[in-house]
């Protein structure tokens, strides 16, 4: 029998919807089964029959923190106090010297954390039947309790910080940059959507400077094919994949109307809008269809294409004949008069 462990996960606030579904692909690139997938408010909860935390917070661009669940109880003191009692804590503090207990809350202004930091603490002291230090810089051991609606949600640490450790290819270190190129955060993000894994082919038709093909390499995939129309853009990607130590690197001048290539396994690309970046004079609807016309011979049945697009696009017309399908879409407001559209397409 597969052995279940739950865990929780504190997702960034700015696009919710966003952040859940890039937690769901990775455990999906990891080939992990998961369960029981809740999200109370930015806290997702999730089931499964691995323990992929340290994936998870090696990739993962809008999670700040993943803990294994010991409990949930009501946010009441006396509920939290009869929970705390009921863990065995000694199986998990084995070969363990010294733990602290950090407290957050989602939205609730009126808890104090460092109150309940103490009791939690003392209480945890008092369980354990071994020596035992606190260390609130370094603990061997971090308890780590949410605060979140009405739960009090409670668990041991896997990973903190991991959106502020997040360390993208920033634009400002790479040696050619151009307006268009896309935020290291998004373009992050967009490589977990496709879910690929490392051994996967990965491209980007639109590829531009490089940002999706450089956060593909940053995760782990070492066969990228980049591809443009602009001759500068695939010099300038090519020198920014070479700072970063890419050496397995095909970049194609080419249009991705027609694309030289017999099959690709993961694809996440920002195609031009016509502003920053040229279409070239064809119609922005056009490049696309045709694209997908050329996606359609190139992937294989359920295959995911990761697409950034602007909101007025009406991207099902353009696809739905062609046998692809949107499984999800994220609207992200760029200025007044733009709002990007992520999109993960599957082949049908
Ligand atoms: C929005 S930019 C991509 C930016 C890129 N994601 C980055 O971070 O640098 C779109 C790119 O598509 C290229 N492009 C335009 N038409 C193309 C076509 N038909 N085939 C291939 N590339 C094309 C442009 O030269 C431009 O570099």
């Amino acid at each position: 029998m597969v052995s279940k462990k739950t865990f929780f996960l504190t997702l960034s606030g700015e696009n919710i919807n966003l952040s859940k579904f890039e937690i769901i692909s990775l455990f999906k690139s990891k080939n992990t089964k998961f369960f029981n997938v809740k999200l109370i408010d930015r806290l997702l909860i999730i089931s499964s029959e691995k323990n992929i935390s340290n994936y998870i917070a090696s990739r993962a661009a809008l999670t700040h923190d993943i803990s294994e669940l010991l409990m949930v109880s009501s946010i009441e003191e006396h509920d939290i106090i009869e929970s705390l009692k009921r863990i065995d804590l000694n199986k998990k503090i084995e070969n363990k010297k010294s733990f602290a207990v950090r407290i957050q809350k989602i939205g609730l202004k009126d808890i104090n954390s460092e109150y309940f930091e103490r009791i939690i603490g003392r209480i945890i002291f008092n369980k354990i039947k071994k020596k035992i230090r606190v260390d609130l810089l370094n603990p061997d051991i971090l308890f780590y309790g949410v605060f979140v609606k009405n739960k009090f949600v409670f668990g041991i640490n896997n990973a903190q910080k991991i959106r502020s450790n997040f360390k993208p290819n920033s634009l400002k270190s790479r040696p050619f940059f151009h307006p268009s190129a896309l935020n290291p955060l998004l373009a992050r993000v967009m490589v977990n959507l496709s879910q690929i894994k490392e051994t996967d082919i990965f491209l980007d038709p639109f590829c531009g400077t490089g940002s999706i093909l450089i956060e593909a390499f940053l995760v782990g995939c070492n066969k990228l094919i980049g591809i443009d129309i602009n001759h500068k853009m695939i010099s300038g990607a090519k020198r920014n994949l070479i700072k970063i130590g890419v050496k397995n690197m095909e970049l194609l001048l080419s249009d991705s109307n027609h694309i030289p290539l017999r099959s690709v396994s993961g694809i996440a690309t920002d195609p031009p809008y016509g502003r920053s970046s040229s279409t070239y004079k064809k119609p922005l609807i056009l490049l696309i269809e045709n694209f997908f016309l050329e996606m359609s011979d190139l992937i294989l049945k359920n295959q995911l294409i990761t697409l950034a697009l602007p909101s007025h696009i009406k991207l099902v017309e353009l696809i739905d004949n062609l046998y692809f399908e949107i499984i999800n879409e994220f609207n992200q407001y760029i200025h007044s008069s733009l709002t990007r559209r992520i999109y993960v397409i599957q082949k049908k």
